[in-house]
């Protein structure tokens, strides 16, 4: 099916806006007309992943420094974590020449116009509305912001984020519309689920059964962090772009669910994935993946660290927490994950609290629940 253009949009895909424009038009023509989309749409906001040196290495680097000085980005265009603290990075042990690279790759990124976010919870610095359609990266933002917040983005890859940042348009297909949110299973959990960790259990089940399906879930209590916990390993498991719980997230009541196939979800089934992830002990803990919200960060300000720990968030979120959290005992890092990070390489073990992480970080990562990890 080929994708409505209009006359301006023609003239950039003819190169008369500049090689550039037109590459990033083509790329997300292309896209669309992969995946049935009718047409362009503009977008509120970009969320780029995919910036940390030790992902993109000397090639994406150059590629970054080389169209810097030729575009600036159209949208409001954070970033995920790249991959070190940028204040602390000597103090945890990154080496200058990782550092200088990681620096210039950010450098690059400003010149475009990027807001240098550097988290994977960009939600919680500047929410999207209700409605509004995006592109971003990160498969756990994407999946909070459309579950929880009814915003409108397909999981994008860092090029196809980068080219709607520099286009300022997405193609409409997918979680752009109404029959691309529906949901296609029907998931009944009957554990009480106490630790945060354990919704991250759930998503990680229901992800791995679901493949690309949008599941419903009846009898599920959860908060707003409960829920970022379940978008993330949900996506990470599976190519599921949202979630709805019904009585919770925005979209339930418009959802139709007779005749969808079921699945329930128990306590045994949460306690054999604990223990697929069983690995032993750690040299050091992580606690913050997804980047922790204020709720959490005061949570664990009343608590102890037991053993090194290290707690990451958005540097924007609340440095009167951040100072707590140092009092108690964490090592509070920002702008950077582990998983991206040559900082987690410094052990050969890890443990972790989230699904997410655990998986990975493959051998080197040691699932915990969060209160086993804090006094
Ligand atoms: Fe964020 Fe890294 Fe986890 S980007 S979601 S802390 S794997």
């Amino acid at each position: 099916m080929s994708i409505f253009l209009s006359k301006k949009e023609e003239r950039i895909l003819n190169g008369e806006e500049g090689e550039i424009l037109q590459k990033c038009y083509r790329l997300l023509v292309q896209l669309g007309e992969a995946f049935g989309a009718d047409r362009l749409i503009p977008i509120k906001s970009v969320h780029l992943s995919g910036i940390s040196y030790q992902s993109i290495g000397d090639s994406g680097l150059e590629f970054l420094e080389e169209i810097s000085h030729q575009v600036k980005f159209k949208v409001r265009t954070t970033l995920n974590p790249c991959g070190m603290d940028l204040r602390q990075w000597r103090a945890v042990g990154i080496d200058e020449s990782f550092a200088e690279k990681q620096f210039r790759i950010l450098r690059a990124l400003k010149t475009m116009g990027a807001v240098m976010t550097l988290t994977c919870t960009p939600y919680y610095l500047a929410p999207p509305k209700y409605g509004d359609h995006l592109s971003w990266a990160e498969s756990s933002a994407v999946c909070y912001v459309n579950s929880v917040l009814g915003a409108r983005t397909n999981r994008e890859g860092a090029l196809s984020a980068l080219a709607s940042a520099i286009a300022g348009v997405t193609p409409n297909f997918g979680a752009h519309k109404e029959e691309g949110r529906k949901p296609e299973l029907l998931v009944k959990v009957k554990a009480k689920l106490k630790s945060v960790s354990d919704y991250s259990a759930l998503g990680f089940i229901v992800g791995t059964q679901a493949g690309n399906r949008i599941p419903f879930f009846k009898g599920l209590k959860a908060g707003a962090e409960e829920m970022k916990a379940i978008a993330a390993s949900l996506a990470t498991a599976g190519s599921i772009p949202m979630f709805h719980v019904e009585g919770l997230t925005p979209e339930w009541k418009k959802q139709k669910i007779v005749g969808l196939e079921k699945l329930e979800i128990d306590l045994r089934d949460i306690h054999r994935i604990y223990d697929e992830f069983e690995g032993g002990e750690g040299e050091a803990v992580f606690i913050g993946c997804p980047h922790l919200s204020v709720k959490e960060l005061h949570e664990l300000c009343l608590k102890k660290p037991k053993m090194k720990t290290f707690v990451c968030a958005a540097r924007g979120l609340s440095p009167s927490l951040f100072r707590c959290l140092r009092r108690s005992g964490f090592i509070v890092l920002h702008d950077m994950c582990p998983v991206v990070s040559p900082l987690s390489k410094k052990y050969s073990k890890l443990v972790v609290d989230s699904f997410k992480a655990a998986h990975y970080l493959g051998e080197r990562g040691v699932l915990k629940k969060r209160e086993e990890l804090v006094e």
